[in-house]
């Protein structure tokens, strides 16, 4: 049991070394023209003067950039012998071959020693202000050897089901310590989006907790897991930690964890654990998303390109020096909390703060009271809950102290404008920069952000803006054409591939290709839409297929489409995104019964919502349900959910051409039952 003890909260890992951002790194506030003061590994390059020519020969020598960057950021213990090895017509994608290293080395071990007073993690408990002390490079150790001595293999896949804590960071890292993946699946997720999850990713075995404690509710994780398992045929174990005191029914494959402590008392020589040298290209982790079909797709991340991707971004884009406490409020089980809780901040010798609580818990104080307690520098969080704290006013901000913020990031959604400010003169006082961040699970880390750039370079409200060093985004029109002018819009493609850049799907290789390299040829695709403006600066518009963002939570329409059909009263359904003041979208089901059915509305919405939940997770389940006679759709038969959108964003003027639907009456009937609807909520 790991018990509270009420201090300033010490979260391992000891020594920060600066081995690799040495203190000249600092920059000076208008250092334009001393490339080196910004980035050491830069002085080499020739004829680069400042930020925007260094940016520009990342780009179009990549390659020198990332060789420099990757021998100067990371420790090998085998150097690479080919930078990179890439072909993006064919989904081709290896960075830093022949060379050999360890993630964990990289995100403790060398950091440990030189610097012993700094903290690695500090765990914001749910419980307010409520932290635990240990060394994360023992427990990471600890926990190592203990998958080891359970026969854990490099190459295995571990399957890490726990809420964001520290040793679920410490199992992470000892999947890496010792070769194996992990595969994190997001604790709000449901028994059969886990087992999915487990049984996609061949895993053997499970790390979980016996309960999760959010906005001081408990969840039942373990029994989570129970139920998950029972259609897992290949799970043959499950390690089960005490986040409560509350006891949990263990069954013959369970193991208790608080074995790793005993470990500690018996075995000193345990919080040793030798670390498997890895290939760059091995396996880091699978991390599953949605897309538009309903099944979800496990990203595949391997270990150099990623790590030095997450860590370059961090430092660049949030302005992280020394010394910093970097506070994302991500869970662990997104890929945010992958790259900016975990991966970016530990590569960078970072404290980073691990937060187990909701934004509102105990009150919309919350996140502004852990500013100030832990003495955030950069913080890091999503649109959602900026915009439900806004509602909450002012005064919960201006309670605290929040003078230490430096940088205020936002991720996973378009950030409005009203927020945006909120965030900007509210929370930062109007003095920090607010980096509006855009990126992927695929893309392993920030890819469009307004930094780096010069330190008064202008700021856009709700404008990611600017590329990161060796990324080059192109807007592509619906012909394939490439939009070579800006103030134009398209769809967002990248036209070089980057070290961090998901390498496959795992166990479907050509998924991987159809959905990412040929739409656009010679393109990886993002699914997004952007605008480019005058300035040539980025603005995302949005996704162009059929994955909406609940929260910040990405979830594919056809996933929940999946489930509502599985109920025997329905027909068929369409599922669609639509705008929604702070989840940023909610989720509207229109269903069709089938013939003869004679059920209460309201009785069988709460089922398909309670089905939704407990077949993938409660975010998804639908905020509308209207059930339809028929669905609008075209003489082939497919499902026109652009006119539907456009019903439910009352945009009739919008509809468009409705000649090439086979039955144009369906539109009427969709667009009258919205109205009783809309009316039948406002009773
Ligand atoms: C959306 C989250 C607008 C986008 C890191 C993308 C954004 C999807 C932004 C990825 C942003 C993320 N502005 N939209 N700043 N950041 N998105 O894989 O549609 O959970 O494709 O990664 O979120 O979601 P994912």
């Amino acid at each position: 049991m790991w018990l509270p003890c009420g201090c300033t909260s010490k979260y391992v890992a000891s020594s920060f070394a600066r081995r690799i951002l040495a203190s000249h790194l600092h920059v000076s506030g208008r250092s334009r023209c001393n490339v080196a003061a910004f980035m050491p590994e830069a002085a080499g390059f020739e004829g680069v003067s400042g930020r925007a020519a260094l940016r520009e020969l990342s780009v179009s020598n990549s390659e020198s950039f990332w060789a420099a960057v990757a021998r100067h950021r990371l420790s090998w213990s085998i150097p690479f012998h080919t930078v990179q090895d890439c072909d993006l017509s064919r989904g081709k994608i290896k960075w830093f071959e022949g060379g050999k290293l360890n993630v964990s080395v990289n995100c403790l071990d060398r950091h440990v020693h030189t610097c012993p007073e700094r903290v690695a993690l500090i765990w914001e408990r749910d419980e307010r202000g409520w932290c635990c002390t240990d060394e994360l490079l023992e427990m990471t150790c600890r926990v190592g050897n203990l998958l080891r001595r359970h026969g854990v293999k490099r190459g295995d896949c571990v399957t890490i089901y726990m809420p964001t804590c520290p040793l679920a960071v410490a199992s992470m890292l000892a999947c890496a310590r010792i070769g194996a993946a992990h595969n994190v699946v997001f604790a709000g997720f449901s028994a059969d989006a886990l087992a999915e999850r487990i049984r996609d990713a061949q895993s053997s075995t499970v790390i979980t907790v016996n309960q999760g404690v959010r906005g001081g509710k408990v969840i039942e994780l373990k029994k989570t897991v129970d139920t998950a398992v029972e259609s897992c045929p290949t799970v043959k174990q499950v390690f089960v930690a005490m986040r409560t005191d509350n006891p949990v029914t263990m069954t013959a494959r369970d193991i208790a964890m608080e074995e790793v402590r005993e470990q500690k008392e018996m075995l000193k020589e345990d919080v040793v654990c030798e670390p498997a040298v890895m290939n760059s290209e091995d396996v880091l982790f699978l991390l599953y998303t949605s897309g538009s079909t309903g099944k979800p797709k496990g990203l595949v991340h391997t270990q150099a390109g990623y790590l030095l991707y997450a860590a370059l971004t961090h430092r660049y884009v949030f302005s992280y020096h020394d010394g910093d406490v970097f506070g994302c409020v991500a869970d662990i089980g997104w890929i945010t909390g992958h790259s900016y809780v975990v991966y970016g901040p530990l590569a960078n010798g970072a404290t980073t703060v691990l937060f187990e609580s909701t934004p509102i818990y105990p009150d919309p104080g919350r996140y502004w009271d852990m500013v100030e307690r832990l003495k955030i520098n950069q913080f890091y969080g999503a649109p959602t809950a900026i915009r439900l704290l806004l509602k909450y006013g002012d005064q919960w901000v201006n309670k605290y102290d929040r003078s230490t913020l430096k940088t205020l990031g936002s991720v996973g959604e378009p950030i409005n404008t009203e927020a945006w400010e909120w965030y900007h003169r509210v929370v930062g006082d109007g003095r920090c920069p607010v980096v509006d961040t855009w990126w992927q699970t695929e893309t392993g880390g920030i890819c469009i952000a307004p930094r780096p750039s010069d330190p008064d370079a202008e700021i856009v409200p709700g404008m990611a803006m600017r590329p990161f060093f060796g990324i080059k985004p192109v807007l592509i029109d619906t012909e394939g054409e490439l939009l070579t002018s800006n103030n134009t819009s398209g769809a967002l493609c990248m036209a070089q591939p980057w070290p961090g850049m998901a390498r496959t799907i795992h166990n479907n290789h050509q998924r991987f290709i159809e959905t990412y390299f040929q739409p656009y040829p010679g393109y990886f695709f993002t699914g997004d839409g952007a605008y480019r403006s005058e300035e040539g600066y980025y603005q995302i518009t949005g996704r162009l297929d059929d994955v909406i963002n609940v929260s910040g939570h990405r979830i594919g329409t056809a996933e929940i489409e999946d489930v509502v059909n599985q109920c025997p009263a329905v027909a068929e359904s369409a599922v669609i995104g639509y705008t929604h003041s702070i989840k940023g979208q909610g989720v509207y089901a229109f269903v069709v019964l089938k013939k003869g059915i004679d059920v209460k509305e309201a009785d069988l919405s709460r089922q398909l919502n309670g089905m939704v939940s407990e077949k993938i997770a409660k975010y998804a389940s639908p905020d509308f349900i209207q059930f339809a006679q028929r669905l609008p759709k075209t003489r082939s038969g497919k499902i026109m959910r652009r006119v539907l959108r456009k019903v439910v964003e009352s945009d009739l003027e919008g509809l468009g051409d409705l000649s090439t639907l086979d039955d144009p009456a369906a539109v009427q009937e969709i667009i009258q039952g919205r109205r009783c609807h809309v009316m039948a909520q406002k009773r």
